[in-house]
């Protein structure tokens, strides 16, 4: 494997971004490969088996374009799909989960609020991390339907962007919790607004630092860092529309070299799972 070679990051639209920026800082050598699957967003409210068939699929495409390492930048296909990829895939693959146990060392009240999609805030994974916690600490779950799709528009302030979002942290905090998580990659976008609207008392935790932290270890165990010294590009493809794409990351003031359109090679059941009900082709990268 080259260590020039890209790291594939993906999530359902530009949560994984918010990932991406933190890999960047963290490892500025790296080369990477952004898939938003903006054709299957948003992916909180969908079965599993259609986020695990868009995850394999991203994975085969990216594997396919030379990845050498993927980073699963999205709570809801790690909750769906995480052990699947795991199975199917050999290259080193760093999933971002809820950070509850940053989070327990952190409160003070012993309480921590969780803002996720639906999906993640019933999937397995997020019950497990709770379980691994014992009795010591509370986790109050909140599904946040909507926010993806406020970020996914670039409404990032604004009166139904601020009154969703209080909907659902104020009762986090009339229960006590001094402590939230952004357990969705699409909320950090919306950290400026939450911190206004719950106060510096409470403590805002974004996983994505630790993911970047995490990749860096993986990729020194492998001997796959690129090379210091050189600076490798940014590139990002949509299953959507790349013109929209390229305008959420000019809106956001993400620099990218290209950002182009692939369609995904789902493995299997194309017509059940896309949708628009249109069979995929296949695609090369
Ligand atoms: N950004 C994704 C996450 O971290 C999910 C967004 C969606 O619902 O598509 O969960």
């Amino acid at each position: 494997m080259d260590a020039s070679a890209p790291i594939g990051v993906f999530d359902s639209g530009i949560g994984g971004w918010t990932v991406l920026r933190e890999i960047r800082r963290e490892l500025p050598a790296e080369a990477l490969l952004y898939v938003a699957d903006a054709a299957g967003a948003p992916y909180g409210d969908r079965a599993p088996e259609f986020i695990a068939a868009r995850a394999l699929a991203i994975a085969d495409w990216l594997q396919a374009a030379g990845a050498k390492a993927l980073v699963v930048a999205c709570n809801t296909a790690t909750s769906a799909a995480v052990a699947q990829l795991r199975r199917q895939h050999t290259l080193p693959i760093v999933a971002i989960e809820p950070a509850v146990k940053p989070a327990a060392l952190l409160t003070r009240s012993g309480i921590i609020g969780v803002l996720a999609t639906s999906h993640t805030v019933a999937g397995g994974n997020f019950s497990r991390l709770r379980d691994a916690l014992g009795g010591n600490v509370t986790i109050l779950a909140q599904a946040c339907p909507g926010l993806v799709e406020q970020v996914e528009a670039g409404v990032l302030d604004g009166p139904v962007t601020r009154g969703l979002l209080s909907r659902y942290v104020t009762p986090l905090l009339a229960q006590g919790a001094d402590t939230l998580v952004l357990a969705c990659t699409h909320y950090p976008w919306l950290a400026p607004l939450l911190r206004e609207l719950v106060g510096p008392e409470v403590t805002v935790v974004d996983p994505a630092p630790a993911v970047a932290r995490e990749l860096r270890r993986r990729l020194t165990l492998a001997e796959l860092l690129a090379p210091a010294g050189v600076s490798l590009p940014t590139r990002a493809v949509t299953t959507g529309d790349p013109q929209r794409l390229r305008e959420q990351l000019d809106r956001l003031g993400e620099v990218t070299t290209s950002v182009s359109g692939i369609e995904l090679p789902l493995r299997s059941a194309p017509h059940a799972l896309s949708p628009t009900g249109v069979q995929p082709r296949s695609s090369t990268p």
